[in-house]
């Protein structure tokens, strides 16, 4: 069925597990997601960008989504990711996720804090939950981050608490080492700022860009507080990777459900092997 984000995510954080949040970019991902948390016996987040609204609109994605989530024997979330603007948060709302996120993490702390706030706010009154940032995770689009990048945009411990004081966000995203859009397995997180933050914040973690960083940091992280971990370059590389082998194999094909269901079905994979990597599996 289709459930919100609380009661999910303190059960992560309870009994030390994570929850995968996946991005769905299309239908097929978003397939790939439920079928795979289905087999896996495992709660999970569907989750939508303001990107990706931009791409498709939040109705359409939102309906796919539900309409998965419906058939589903397993708990399944549907959650905006990274809503930059005030407003984009209020139509997903309106469209009904059931969890949002507002990211001003590019935004002065005060600032920040003001939009956070207001729209924290206005979920909770419609029993929805909110996702708030604070440090900023980079974006690695454009190549590689050096040491000295990352670290400007760690999270403290001390803003990590008076963020969520200040606030009332229901979880907390964290800078912690880990970048967007890393097209390879390489990054180690500051497990340590885990669990200082994680001493200070009552509310589960999320780490952003998980990608790019290493199973064994991924695994750390977890025992150190972390409670959701959000995949999107994962997928969309299995995705493209495995739909660009099939039309170079087969250059006649033109029949869409032929290279859609080959992409659909490598996403899947990827998916089953994260649920397994956070431990979520049988956790439905
Ligand atoms: O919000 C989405 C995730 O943080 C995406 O991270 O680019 O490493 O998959 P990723
Ligand atoms: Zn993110």
């Amino acid at each position: 069925p289709l459930v919100d984000s609380k009661a999910m995510l303190i059960y992560a954080m309870e009994n030390k597990f994570a929850i995968g949040a996946f991005n769905a970019n299309n239908m097929e991902i978003a397939q790939a997601i439920v079928e795979a948390a289905e087999e896996e016996k495992a709660p999970v987040i569907v989750q939508i960008s303001q990107g990706a609204i931009e791409y498709a609109g939040e109705n359409c994605l939102f309906s796919i989504v539900k309409s998965l989530a419906d058939k589903a024997s397993v708990p399944v979330v549907c959650h905006l990711d990274h809503g930059v603007d005030f407003n984009t948060v209020i139509k997903a709302l309106k469209a009904g996720f059931t969890s949002l996120m507002f990211d001003g993490s590019s935004l002065p702390f005060e600032e920040n804090v003001r939009i956070t706030k207001k729209l924290a706010e206005i979920a909770h009154a419609a029993g929805v939950p909110l996702e708030g940032e604070i440090g900023k995770v980079p974006d690695a689009a454009k190549g590689p981050l050096s040491p000295e990048e990352v670290q400007k945009y760690l999270t403290t411990p001390e803003e990590a608490k008076e963020f969520c004081e200040k606030t009332g966000v229901d979880s907390l995203a964290v800078s912690v080492g880990s970048a967007h859009r890393m097209k390879v397995q390489s990054a180690r997180l500051d497990i340590e700022r885990i669990a200082k933050i994680k001493e200070k914040v009552k509310v589960p973690l999320v780490l952003h860009g998980a990608s790019g960083v290493l199973d064994e940091s991924v695994v750390e992280a977890i025992k150190a507080g972390i409670s959701k971990i959000n995949f999107a370059t994962e997928l969309n590389k299995a995705f493209t990777n495995a739909l660009r082998q099939k039309l170079t194999s087969d250059p006649d094909l033109v029949d869409v459900r032929k290279y859609g269901a080959v992409a659909r079905e490598n996403v899947k994979r990827i998916v089953r092997e994260k649920i397994n990597l956070l431990n979520s599996a049988g956790k439905a």
